[in-house]
């Protein structure tokens, strides 16, 4: 009987050591509606939340391994959830975008995404990938080196914290989004930006004064900190007074250690840096101030916080006189001070090391994109749009992105059976070429004009050597855009401000070396009236949405989706959906 059980643990043992100490992690996230207090206004309002919390739990993993995750919707709303930044190799039917990989999980119903995180190390994380439910459905992915393996290419730290910037609305924020769809009014501003959910001490309503996130840290120590934008709409400046970070890794990729006092995060980012703490103990304001990219620099509406959210930086081992004192607050840099965002976006490399991806130097497909703003008249389905004034929509090249409404992209690119969902014809250069930064051009209504929203694809050849520049324009405003692309890192090889020229900018100029990979570009992609080139192989079959990640941008349209045929082998075509995928 003993021996018998010695044989199966040991032959537990050889197979888990066979498969190079991978592990299946497994959670279950229970989607439901939740009552949390207002900020600086009474009483409570229903969010939507994973596990009854917001942020919702963290999922830790290591290199390799791979994650189950069986998500039950128990909301009243239909609920997708994207896993941001992960490659999908091999399940694409799990990256989560509504509509695009999948229809949305029903009330009521459920779905499990399987992936492995393979490739890949630092901070991820994960949002609702339908409507504005992300505002309070988020959480961190974080993936550590495969164990035995090398470890961090950088001094190990004493510990880590996860900081989740956020945005939080005093309402339901899919029913604001739903009146703002069908008034043509886009989304309100948020009523506080958060860090690990909670809004600080900065914001004027005694009430709250302890909703405050605190860090609590020994001095002389290294932390790594984790930063995550989970905003949906606002790119931030982060601080911590008296306290400077080596930046080591960004959107899971490492990066030569960048030594600043600030860190600057568009929608979707993740930055890993580490803090010593080294200051005289006492207590720290950690600050985060938007950073308003937009020109003109748009009004701040009535109300508005234009104020810091902060968290506290606690020492532990401080005296007790020291803790009793106000956290120093660091001085933060002004909402539209573009140079301070360029000098930190161009500052980052990657890091050379073994076995790390390089740029692909020769291009197959080239394309040349405009992203921006244009104007067009409610559409039929805005039930109480003002029909006599105009509506924004977002586009690239001219083309206004609208998710289909009766199977998603990927069932249908999987059956083959394209008609009524989406066409080929997405174009490869602008339709029409202009001086696309011209300040001269702002409010151009003919050229901003933007026909009807539409479902076009680009479609790619497996292996296909893609480079597109992301040029933005100024016709209703010139703007960042933090590019998000589904499926794939990319190569930010250039970027720079005006238009990109090819025989100027290009070739030569390229940085083929170590540019950093990002799996958005953010500002680095498309700086404020600027443009950016972007590499990356098509490797990856499927259909796989590149959007901007501000979601007031998505939501109008600043979308596009790459179409990725198979490969000629199993491993590299679209596996069969899985038996749960959720139907339309
Ligand atoms: C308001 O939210 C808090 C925190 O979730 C909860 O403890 C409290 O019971 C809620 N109050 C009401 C009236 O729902
Ligand atoms: C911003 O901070 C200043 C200085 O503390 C304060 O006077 C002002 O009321 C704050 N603004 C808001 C909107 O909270
Ligand atoms: C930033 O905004 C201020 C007004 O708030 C304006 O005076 C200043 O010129 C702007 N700076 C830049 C670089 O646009
Ligand atoms: C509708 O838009 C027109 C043109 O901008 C404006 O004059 C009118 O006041 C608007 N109507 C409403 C009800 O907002
Ligand atoms: C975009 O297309 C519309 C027609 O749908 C056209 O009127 C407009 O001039 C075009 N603008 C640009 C910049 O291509
Ligand atoms: C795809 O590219 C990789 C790397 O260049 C190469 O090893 C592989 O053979 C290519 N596969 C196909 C089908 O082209
Ligand atoms: C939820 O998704 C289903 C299937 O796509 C769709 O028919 C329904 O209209 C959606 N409901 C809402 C409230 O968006």
């Amino acid at each position: 009987m003993s021996c018998s059980w010695m044989i199966l643990v040991s032959a537990v043992l050889v197979s888990v050591a066979s498969v190079a100490q991978a592990d299946v992690l497994e959670h279950t996230f229970s989607v439901a509606t939740l009552s949390l207090p207002r900020i600086c206004e009474p009483g409570n309002t229903s969010v939507t939340a994973v596990n009854g919390r917001v942020p919702g739990p963290k999922v830790e993993a290591r290199e390799g391994d791979t994650v189950v995750i069986h998500v039950i919707n128990d909301s009243p709303y239909n609920v997708t959830v994207h896993w941001h930044g992960v490659f999908q190799r091999g399940t694409p039917w799990a990256d989560g975008p509504a509509m695009v990989t999948q229809c949305p999980i029903r009330p009521g119903r459920r779905y499990t995404y399987r992936f492995t995180v393979a490739g890949q190390e630092g901070t991820l994380w994960w949002h609702a990938h339908s409507s504005y439910m992300r505002a309070t459905v988020y959480g961190a992915l974080v993936i550590r080196p495969r164990r035995g393996a090398v470890d961090y290419p950088f001094r190990k730290p004493d510990g880590e914290k996860t900081v989740l910037l956020g945005e939080w609305w005093n309402g339901d924020t899919v029913a604001l989004e739903s009146r703002s769809f069908s008034t043509g009014v886009p989304m309100p501003n948020a009523d506080a930006y958060t860090i690990n959910g909670m809004p600080g001490d900065l914001y004027h309503c005694p009430e709250r004064t302890n909703r405050i996130a605190k860090f609590k840290v020994r001095r002389d120590k290294t932390y790594l900190l984790r930063i995550i934008n989970a905003a949906l709409n606002t790119a931030f400046f982060f601080k911590v007074a008296g306290h400077t970070f080596t930046v080591v890794a960004a959107d899971a990729s490492y990066m030569d250690p960048y030594e600043t006092d600030v860190i600057v995060i568009a929608p979707g980012q993740t930055i890993d840096a580490l803090m010593t703490t080294d200051a005289s103990p006492g207590r720290y304001h950690m600050a985060i101030s938007s950073y308003q990219s937009a020109i003109p620099f748009p009004p701040m509406p009535a109300g508005f916080n234009g104020n810091a959210s902060t968290a506290v930086v606690e020492y532990v081992d401080a005296a007790a006189t020291a803790n009793a004192a106000s956290p120093v607050l660091p001085v933060m840099p002004v909402p539209n001070d573009t140079d301070t965002a360029h000098g930190f976006y161009t500052s980052l490399k990657a890091l050379d090391r073994p076995g790390r991806r390089t740029v692909p130097l020769t291009v197959d497909t080239r394309m040349l994109v405009t992203v921006g703003l244009g104007f067009s008249s409610c559409q039929p389905i805005q039930t109480q749009c003002n029909r006599s004034a105009p509506v924004v929509l977002a586009n690239m090249n001219n083309v206004s992105f609208a998710l289909p409404a009766t199977v998603s992209m990927l069932e249908a690119h999987y059956r083959n059976t394209p008609d009524g969902v989406y066409t080929r014809d997405f174009p490869d250069q602008p339709p029409l070429v202009f001086d696309y930064t011209s300040r001269g051009l702002l409010g151009n209504t003919p050229l901003a004009s933007t026909g009807s929203p539409s479902t076009k694809v680009k479609t790619l050849r497996y292996n296909a050597t893609v480079e597109m520049v992301l040029q933005n324009t100024a016709l209703v405003g010139l703007e960042s855009h933090p590019m998000h692309l589904h499926g794939f890192n990319f190569f930010v090889v250039a970027q720079g401000f005006g238009n990109y020229d090819g025989v100027e900018d290009g070739a030569g100029k390229l940085n083929l070396v170590n540019p950093q990979e990002r799996n958005k570009g953010a500002e680095v992609a498309v700086p404020t009236g600027g443009w950016a080139v972007i590499r990356f192989v098509a490797n990856n079959p499927g259909m796989w949405a590149m959007h901007c990640h501000l979601d007031s941008h998505f939501g109008i349209g600043l979308a596009m989706v790459f179409e990725v045929e198979s490969g000629p082998t199993a491993e590299t075509a679209v596996p069969p959906p899985p038996p749960d995928l959720p139907q339309c």
